[in-house]
């Protein structure tokens, strides 16, 4: 049997769009076409045999996984974040890693805004209560909810979505507070921002929103203590990782009723187990971490991935590349 030249990839699950019927023309494709992401054994086996890696972020590229692939060429993640893979691991072998940044900015700011908003006026709840029938007559006291006009909103990092997030708040007549390692001036004039340092923006905000990546730097960067200085009644919106906070502090917080409310597009663990105590809390507004999942994002972001790791494969450095130091 004549023996195919051409690279090898797995993909770790089917993904929208017809960025892998693409990719099918131009690889020899193995796609896990189960709801579930592989286990660990499948994904190890399959690492030893390709060349080319498509992961999704429920996917771990480890040391473990790139010591038992020896033809691995190319990793390409499917989300901007790339937390689930060891970088370093992959840079040390030479291995080009890509993301999928920008295409999902817009996407993932609309649902972080539309949380805060379903957090502060209680749409989840009202929704709820309309349904089971407790709908009797107008109230005067029903269901209140805190304002968004006019209230501080403290972006904690000011990246692509933390901006476009600040962009809409302006909208809503917020005012706008952020921490960072980078001053952003431009973006302070343009949008009436301000830098301030981690307790003010913890004492003063009405609302703290997530827009930092997870790394050894942000790891728990909410814990007890973060939200013991936090204004009481404030409510936390998160769309970046759930370890960003301490999912301890967090109960604690939430359960003092110091924390007013929390909006989750992620936590810690995925998926949250069935006795979590956050499932019993109505001021907590749960999401699958969905936050870039419209239609085009999630194609985009394949096409992306697919991209990636074809130039990679190509012996190029992908175009969103997160380890181009290999690129001199
Ligand atoms: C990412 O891209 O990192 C998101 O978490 C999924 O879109």
């Amino acid at each position: 049997m004549e023996r195919s030249t051409r690279p090898r990839v797995f993909v770790t699950r089917q993904l929208p769009g017809d960025a892998l019927a693409r990719l099918a023309g131009q690889v020899s494709l193995r796609v896990w076409e189960e709801p579930l992401p592989p286990p660990r054994e499948v994904l190890l086996t399959q690492a030893q045999e390709v060349e080319g890696l498509i992961t999704l972020l429920t996917d771990r590229v480890d040391e473990a996984l790139l010591a038992s692939a020896p033809g691995l060429r190319a990793v390409s993640n499917v989300a901007v974040g790339y937390d689930n893979i060891d970088v370093a691991a992959c840079t040390s072998r030479r291995i080009p890693v890509g993301n999928t940044p920008g295409v999902l900015t817009e996407t993932t700011a609309d649902f972080a805004f539309a949380l805060l908003m379903g957090l502060a006026r209680r749409v989840a709840e009202a929704d709820a209560y309309v349904r089971a029938g407790h709908w009797k007559t107008w109230e005067p006291g029903l269901l209140l909810g805190t304002d968004v006009y006019g209230a501080t909103l403290g972006l904690v990092g000011l990246g692509a979505i933390g901006t476009a997030v600040a962009r809409r708040a302006r909208g809503f007549g917020m005012r706008l507070l952020y921490v960072s390692r980078q001053p952003r001036p431009a973006l302070e004039a343009e949008l009436g921002l301000t830098r301030v340092d981690k307790a003010t923006l913890l004492a003063e905000s009405d609302f703290v929103s997530l827009h930092v990546p997870l790394n050894a730097g942000t790891r728990h960067w909410l814990g007890r203590a973060e939200f013991a200085a936090m204004k009481r009644g404030a409510l936390l919106v998160n769309t970046a990782r759930g370890p960003v906070v301490d999912p301890a502090a967090l109960a604690e917080a939430l359960a003092s009723g110091h924390l007013g409310g929390a909006a989750l597009d992620v936590t810690d663990p995925e998926p949250l187990p069935l006795d979590s105590p956050l499932l019993k809390l109505p001021n907590v507004l749960l999401a699958p971490h969905i936050a870039s999942a419209s239609h085009a994002t999630r194609g985009r972001m394949a096409s992306m991935a697919v991209d990636n790791l074809l130039a990679a494969l190509a012996g190029h450095k992908p175009p969103h590349c997160v380890n181009p130091e290999l690129f001199p």
